[in-house]
């Protein structure tokens, strides 16, 4: 077992078989191997320093309605909101004055119309800070809308593919939905020169371990700049909320196999990770994760961008907050490295 992490790592590629080795193993000495050999990569490529990406949860509202996620369009539990575009330039100016160098634009998938604000809003945002990168993660759009958002200053994109597997894809989300669109996004955002993330929920309902593999095998062909795991975890207004939360360690296995299979891949440690394990943000560093996303939202509408359950809830947006980050990154003897961290310059 061990000499499949050294192939791994050398070779940058195992079979089938041998992902699946390493998923279903709980030889705790062949796990810490694995965590070990990551790590040192991690520091090989990137030295002891943590990217941090300024997360700004621009909105709950979603045309959407994916049975995992508790801002769905069918929960009516969710009290809705979308930050006016001086909310987000006033997180973003604040998140600026703190050090921060990436802007992450996330939300739900807001109607068609909206499209036009949120070019604007990323306009205003290149203009205002052209030494900073912008990411977005807002979900599946038209090509075109992906080309005005790239033209007028977007540099990144986040959009989980979820599954690699059709029939697993159609459980977690409505008839409507298509892993085929999903993938067609994904294929849009590289044309358009994104620089792009995808990945998984680990654990979500009725994934198997097979499944895992065709995700692996997809995300080893797509080659994406950023790779996105955590734990499903339940949110109990959700059709998936009476589901387990996934596992904290078959999350930070999956760390280690991508930081083997792309050493210079941008890897967070999630909050999802983080809010089902109490040293979780550590555990995932130490597989081999190499960015943070501390949230800059402004604070009243944090908890009703819950996609689920005891999401943990880190106040970076306050220097306080950048202080505990360093202090925990200090334990392990890391630091935040402040630049903007993009793929490729370590
Ligand atoms: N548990 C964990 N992650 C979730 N996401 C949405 N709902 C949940 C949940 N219940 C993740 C999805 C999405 C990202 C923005 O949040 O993977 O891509």
């Amino acid at each position: 077992m061990k000499k499949l992490v050294n192939i791994l790592r050398t070779e940058h590629h195992l079979d089938n078989s041998g992902y699946k080795a390493l998923l279903e193993s709980d030889d705790h000495e062949i796990i810490t191997y694995l965590h070990e050999q990551a790590h040192e990569v991690a520091i090989e490529m990137f030295g002891k320093g943590i990217f941090v990406r300024g997360l700004v949860e621009l909105t709950n509202v979603c045309r959407n309605d994916c049975y995992y996620c508790g801002i769905r369009k069918s929960n009516s539990n969710v009290k809705r909101y979308i930050l006016s575009t001086e909310q987000v330039l006033h997180s973003c100016q604040q998140g600026y004055n703190l050090g921060f160098r990436t802007f992450v634009l996330q939300g739900g998938e807001l109607p068609q119309e909206k499209a036009s604000w949120l070019v604007d809003l990323v306009s205003e945002i290149r203009q205002r800070w052209s030494d900073c990168a912008i990411t977005l993660s807002l979900g599946e759009w038209p090509w075109e809308v992906y080309e005005r958002l790239r033209q007028a200053g977007a540099d990144r994109y986040l959009l989980r593919h979820e599954s690699h597997n059709a029939e697993h894809y159609s459980k977690l989300h409505p008839t409507k939905m298509s892993l085929a669109n999903r993938l067609q996004c994904l294929m849009w955002l590289k044309e358009l020169g994104y620089q792009v993330g995808t990945g998984i929920m680990v654990g979500s309902p009725w994934q198997s371990l097979n499944n895992i593999v065709e995700d692996i095998e997809f995300i080893e062909n797509f080659e994406p700049e950023m790779i996105g795991l955590g734990p499903f975890v339940p949110q109990h207004d959700t059709p998936l909320g009476n589901h387990p939360a996934g596992s904290a360690d078959l999350t930070c296995k999956l760390y280690s196999i991508f930081r083997l299979m792309f050493p210079n891949a941008l890897i967070p440690s999630t909050t999802a990770l983080n809010s089902i394990s109490p040293n979780g943000r550590i555990l995932g560093i130490m597989a081999g994760a190499n960015v943070v996303m501390p949230n800059l939202s402004p604070n009243e509408y944090r908890a009703n961008y819950a996609l689920y359950d005891g999401k943990a809830i880190t106040n970076a947006e306050a220097a306080e907050g950048i202080k505990q980050l360093e202090a925990q990154l200090a334990t392990i003897g890391y630091h935040i490295n402040w630049s903007r961290g993009d793929y490729n310059q370590c």
